[in-house]
C-alpha cells in the first residue's frame, strides 16, 4: 500500500509505564483516540511487553501503533503524558511524594524539550499540581501547553457518588471538585446540578440531601483514593480513563470544559500556581480558565487549598 502523509495523524508519548501509564494506554486504544502511542519507562522490558500486549487489543478496538519508545520520540508527538513517579503507599499523602517525584521529573522534562517536542505536556504524576507547575518551569513552555490532570478524576468520583445517591446516570450530574488534587480539594456544591436542578432545588424531592449529607459525600470523594489504596494498593482505572478523555478533548480539538490543573492568573484570587478549575481545552491546549462564582465558604476553601499548595511549591522549588 502506498502511504500518504496524513496531517491528522496523532501521536502521544507516554512517560511512565506503571499501572497508571499502561491503563491509560489501554484506554486510549479501546477508545481509538490516537494513531500512535510510544511508551517509555526506565523498565524497558515492561514497555516492550505492554506495547505488544496492548497491541493485541487493536483488532477488536482501534488501529493504534504501539511501541517501546525513547524520549527522542517526543520530537513529533502531539502530547507527552507524564505518569512517571513513585505512587502513594498506604498512609502517605500525595504531597508526601513531592521531593521524590520532582527529582524524577527533572530527569524527564529536559530530554523531552531537547528532542524538539513542541506539543502539550499532560502531567498526572503526584502531587500533580506541584509537578505540573514544575513541568511548566522546567520546560519553559507557554502555560497553555502545560496541563495537569488535576481534579478530573475527583470530579468523576463526585459525579459517580452523586449519581449513586440520586439513582441517576453519573453523566447527568454536572459539578466540579476544585482546588488541589489532594486532601484540600472540595466540591463546588453551589454550582452542582442534575438535569438543570441545583442541589437546593433537588432538596425538594430529595430531602436526604442535607448539608451534613453533602459534607459526607465531599469527604467520600476526598478519601476515595485512600479507600482504594488501602484495599488493592493503587488506583489506576479511573485516572487512566480520565487521562484518555483529556487526550481525546485535546487531539480532537473539542473545546471541552474539563476540571484540570492549570496556571492561575488571578482567577479565584490565585496567582502563579497550578490548581484545578473548569478549563476549556482544544488542540492548542488551554483556551480559557472558567472562574466559577463560588459561595463565600467555597471561596475560603479555594484560598486554603491554594495556600496549602503554595507552601509545598515554595518548599519544593527552593
Ligand atoms: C488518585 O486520586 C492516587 O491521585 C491518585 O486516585
Amino acid at each position: 500500500m502506498t502511504s500518504i502523509t496524513n496531517k491528522n495523524h496523532t501521536k502521544v508519548l507516554l512517560v511512565g509505564d506503571g499501572a497508571v501509564g499502561s491503563t491509560f494506554a489501554y484506554a486510549m486504544v479501546l477508545n481509538g483516540i490516537a494513531n500512535e502511542i510510544g511508551i517509555t519507562d526506565i523498565a524497558k522490558d515492561k514497555t516492550k511487553g505492554d506495547a505488544l500486549d496492548i497491541a493485541d487489543a487493536t483488532p477488536y478496538s482501534s488501529p493504534t501503533k504501539l511501541y517501546s519508545a525513547e524520549y527522542s520520540d517526543a520530537k513529533d508527538a502531539d502530547i507527552v503524558v507524564i505518569t512517571a513517579g513513585a505512587p502513594q503507599k498506604p498512609g502517605e499523602t500525595r504531597l508526601d511524594l513531592v521531593n521524590k517525584n520532582l527529582n524524577i521529573l527533572k530527569t524527564i522534562v529536559n530530554p523531552i524539550v531537547d528532542s524538539g517536542f513542541n506539543g502539550i505536556f499532560l502531567v498526572a504524576a503526584n502531587p500533580v499540581d506541584i509537578l505540573t507547575y514544575g513541568t511548566w518551569k522546567l520546560s519553559g513552555f507557554p502555560k497553555e501547553r502545560v496541563i495537569g490532570s488535576g481534579t478530573s478524576l475527583d470530579t468523576a468520583r463526585l459525579r459517580k457518588f452523586v449519581g449513586q445517591e440520586l439513582n441517576v446516570d453519573p453523566r447527568s450530574v454536572h459539578g466540579y471538585i476544585l482546588g488541589e488534587h489532594g486532601d484540600s480539594e472540595f466540591a463546588a456544591w453551589s454550582h452542582t446540578t442534575v438535569g438543570g436542578l441545583s442541589i437546593a432545588e433537588l432538596n425538594a424531592t430529595h430531602p436526604e440531601l442535607t448539608d451534613q449529607r453533602l459534607a459526607e459525600l465531599n469527604d467520600t470523594v476526598v478519601n476515595a483514593a485512600y479507600d482504594i489504596i488501602n484495599t488493592k494498593g493503587a488506583t489506576f482505572y479511573g485516572v487512566g480513563t480520565a487521562l484518555a478523555r483529556i487526550c481525546q478533548a485535546l487531539l480532537r480539538d473539542e473545546n471541552t470544559v474539563l476540571p484540570l490543573s492549570v496556571h492561575m492568573d488571578g482567577q479565584y484570587g490565585v496567582n502563579d500556581l497550578y490548581i484545578s478549575s473548569p478549563t476549556v481545552v482544544n488542540r492548542n491546549g488551554v483556551v480559557s480558565v472558567l472562574e466559577i462564582p463560588l459561595s463565600a465558604s467555597e471561596k475560603e476553601k479555594m484560598q486554603s487549598s491554594a495556600a496549602q499548595l503554595r507552601k509545598v511549591a515554595t518548599d519544593g522549588f527552593k
